[in-house]
C-alpha cells in the first residue's frame, strides 16, 4: 500500500511552513521588530524536529519503502501544527515520542535486512530524537533538550555520511574510534539530565570528536580537488565539519549556559553553521531521490552556502563579542542566507523540469 500523494504534499508543505515560521520565531528573539510569530519559545524544537525531523522522516519512509514508516513524518508534521497552535507540550512531546519511536522501529527494521555500521548510527541518533521528546514530555524546559537535539541530527548525518559518502574509513579501529565518539556524546547527554553544565562540555567533547572524525576519513577531503557539483558538495561538508567542531569547542568552554555570552554562537555553530551546510551539500542529492525532481547543478548553488559562511561567522563575531547589534545583523544574515538557498532550489528544480519536458517532447 502506497501512501496517497495528498498526504506526501501535506507533509512537505508542513515541513515547509515549520522552517518559515521557526526563522521568523529567531528573528524576533534575536531582536527584530518583525511582527508576533505564534510560539516564539518553540523556535528550537519547530525548526530541528518539526521540520527537520519531517523532512529526515519522510526521506527514512521513501528509502524503506513501507507505508507505516510514514507514521514519522506524519507525526513530526502534526506536532508542528500542536506547536503552532499552542496546545499542551504534552501532547506534542506525545507526538514526538512516538514519531521517534517509529523512525527507531524503522531503523530495527532495515537493520535486520542490512547490518550495516550506518544504519546502528542512524539508529542511535532516533533514539536521541525519542530522548529529547522524553524529556520534553517531563515537563523540562526546551533548553534541556538541546544535547538529545543534537545528538539526533549530529548521528544521523554522520550515519548518512557512512551510508551515502564512500567513507575512507574501513579499518576496525576508525570504525572504534568513531564508536567511542558517539558513546562520548551519548554519556554527556545523558550526564545533562543532571549536571546541564558537565553533561553539555563532555557532548561537546563527543561533538568535536566526530567533527574530527569526519574531517579525517570523509573522501570530501579528496574530492574537493575535483570539479562541479563534486566539489561544491565537498566543499559544503568540510566547511559544515569545520562548524561542528568549533562548536565542539564552544560547548565545552561554554557548558551551553542558558543566555551567558557565546549561548547562542555554541548553538548556532551547530544547528546553523554544520547542519545547515549539510543540508546544501546534500542538496542535489536529496531532493531528487525524496521529491522525484531534476536538479541540475549550477555555479549559482554556491551563492546560498558562502552566503551562509560569511553570515554565521558574523553572528559568531557579534556573539562572543558581547555586539547585540552585530549578532543581530547576524541573525539577519542567516535568514537571508537561507531564503537565497530556497531561492535557488526552486530556481534550480524549474529549470530542471522544463529541460526534462523539452527532451521529452524532441
Ligand atoms: C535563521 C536564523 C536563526 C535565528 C535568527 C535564530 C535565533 C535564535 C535565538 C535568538 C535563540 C535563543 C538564543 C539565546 O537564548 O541566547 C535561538 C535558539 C535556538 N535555535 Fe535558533 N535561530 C536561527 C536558526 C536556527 C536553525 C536553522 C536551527 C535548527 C536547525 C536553530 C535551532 C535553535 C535551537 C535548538 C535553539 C535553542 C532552543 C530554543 O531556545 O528554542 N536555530 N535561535
Amino acid at each position: 500500500m502506497t501512501v496517497p500523494t495528498p498526504i506526501r504534499i501535506s507533509v512537505a508543505l508542513v515541513s515547509v511552513t515549520a522552517l518559515v515560521l521557526g526563522v521568523w520565531m529567531g528573528l524576533v528573539r534575536i531582536g527584530w521588530s518583525l511582527g508576533s510569530p505564534p510560539a516564539p519559545g518553540t523556535h528550537g524544537p519547530i525548526l530541528v524536529l518539526g521540520f527537520l525531523g519531517t523532512v529526515i522522516g519522510m526521506e527514512r519512509a521513501v528509502a524503506i519503502g513501507r507505508s507505516w514508516a510514514w507514521i514519522t513524518p506524519v507525526l513530526a508534521a502534526t506536532s508542528v501544527i500542536t506547536m503552532l497552535t499552542g496546545a499542551p507540550t504534552e501532547l506534542t512531546g506525545a507526538l514526538l515520542l512516538v514519531a521517534g519511536s517509529v523512525l527507531v522501529a524503522l531503523f530495527a527494521v532495515a537493520y535486520r535486512m542490512q547490518p550495516e555500521a550506518h544504519i546502528t548510527l542512524m539508529g542511535i541518533g532516533a533514539v536521541a530524537w525519542v530522548l529529547a521528546a522524553a524529556t520534553w514530555l517531563a515537563g523540562e524546559p526546551v533548553p534541556a533538550l538541546i544535547p538529545w537535539l543534537a545528538a539526533f541530527l549530529i548521528l544521523t548525518i554522520a550515519g548518512e555520511r557512512l551510508e551515502l559518502a564512500r567513507l575512507i574509513a574501513t579499518t576496525r579501529s576508525s570504525k572504534r574510534q568513531l564508536a567511542g565518539a558517539v558513546a562520548v556524546v551519548i554519556a554527556g547527554s545523558a550526564i545533562a539530565w543532571v549536571y546541564a553544565d558537565t553533561g553539555a562540555r563532555i557532548a561537546g567533547l563527543g561533538n568535536l570528536l566526530i567533527a574530527l572524525w569526519l574531517l579525517r576519513y570523509d573522501i570530501a577531503r579528496r574530492t574537493i580537488r575535483l570539479g562541479g557539483v563534486t566539489r561544491y558538495m565537498a566543499a559544503g561538508l568540510l566547511l559544515g565539519y569545520v562548524w561542528l567542531a568549533i562548536s565542539g569547542v564552544l560547548w565545552i568552554s561554554s557548558g551551553l549556559q542558558y543566555g551567558a555570552t557565546g549561548y547562542d554562537a555554541a548553538l548556532h555553530t551547530l544547528f546553523l553553521g554544520f547542519i545547515m551546510s549539510m543540508i546544501m551539500a546534500h542538496a542535489p542529492i536529496v531532493i531528487p531521490a525524496l521529491a522525484g525532481l531534476a536538479f541540475p547543478y549550477g555555479p549559482v548553488m554556491w551563492i546560498p552556502l558562502i552566503f551562509l559562511q560569511i553570515s554565521v561567522i558574523v553572528r559568531v563575531t557579534g556573539d562572543l563579542n558581547g555586539s547585540y547589534d552585530v549578532k543581530k545583523w547576524g541573525g539577519m544574515l542567516n535568514a537571508i542566507a537561507l531564503a537565497l538557498l530556497v531561492l535557488v532550489v526552486v530556481v534550480t528544480v524549474i529549470r530542471g523540469e522544463l529541460a526534462k519536458r523539452a527532451l521529452r517532447t524532441v
